[in-house]
């Protein structure tokens, strides 16, 4: 199913957006660098972006790559809502065995969702991966997107 070791990948996309992000500061401009370096590097994915809260329970649509996502999701809807909620990366196996999940795609059958958060710890987005293989997402995809919304996060 992977090309490459999950643990390369990662790296690469980190030392990649490091590079790039040198000296950015802007919120958008991160987001979208974020998500196209990952969307680019991770081959299993078929929807990378975020979802950005823009006020007190409510998440919009950020910078994304892949086909069209929904435009807000509530905290109380979907993966991207339950991760915003937690404030905890969730990883979905099987996307039609989760209660609410958002089928933004019809096609996608796993997902993980990891929190970002502002240097403060309040969190701004969620960063959202979807695959249409089924169980695409392990702990090492934790760790590395964890990483990636580590960046974002210290840029918001
Ligand atoms: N599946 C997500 C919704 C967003 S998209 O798939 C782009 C969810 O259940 O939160």
């Amino acid at each position: 199913m992977v090309g490459r070791a999950k643990p390369e990948v990662y790296s690469t996309i980190v030392s990649q957006l490091t590079e790039l992000l040198d000296g950015t500061g802007d919120p958008i401009a991160t987001m979208a660098s974020a998500a196209a370096v990952v969307h680019g590097e991770v081959e299993y994915a078929s929807w990378t972006g975020f979802y950005r809260v823009v006020e007190p329970g409510l998440l919009r649509i950020g910078p994304y790559q892949g086909p069209i996502g929904c435009l807000e999701i509530p905290f109380d809807r979907g993966v991207c809502g339950a991760a915003a909620r937690r404030r905890e990366t969730v990883i979905v196996d099987d996307v039609h065995a989760f209660a609410g999940h958002i089928a933004c795609d019809p096609a996608s059958r796993s997902e993980i969702v990891v929190p970002v958060l502002d240097p403060s710890g309040a969190l701004v987005a969620v960063l959202d991966v979807d695959s249409r293989l089924p169980a695409a997402f392990d702990d090492e995809d934790r760790r590395g997107l964890e990483r990636v919304a580590g960046l974002v996060g210290q840029r918001c």
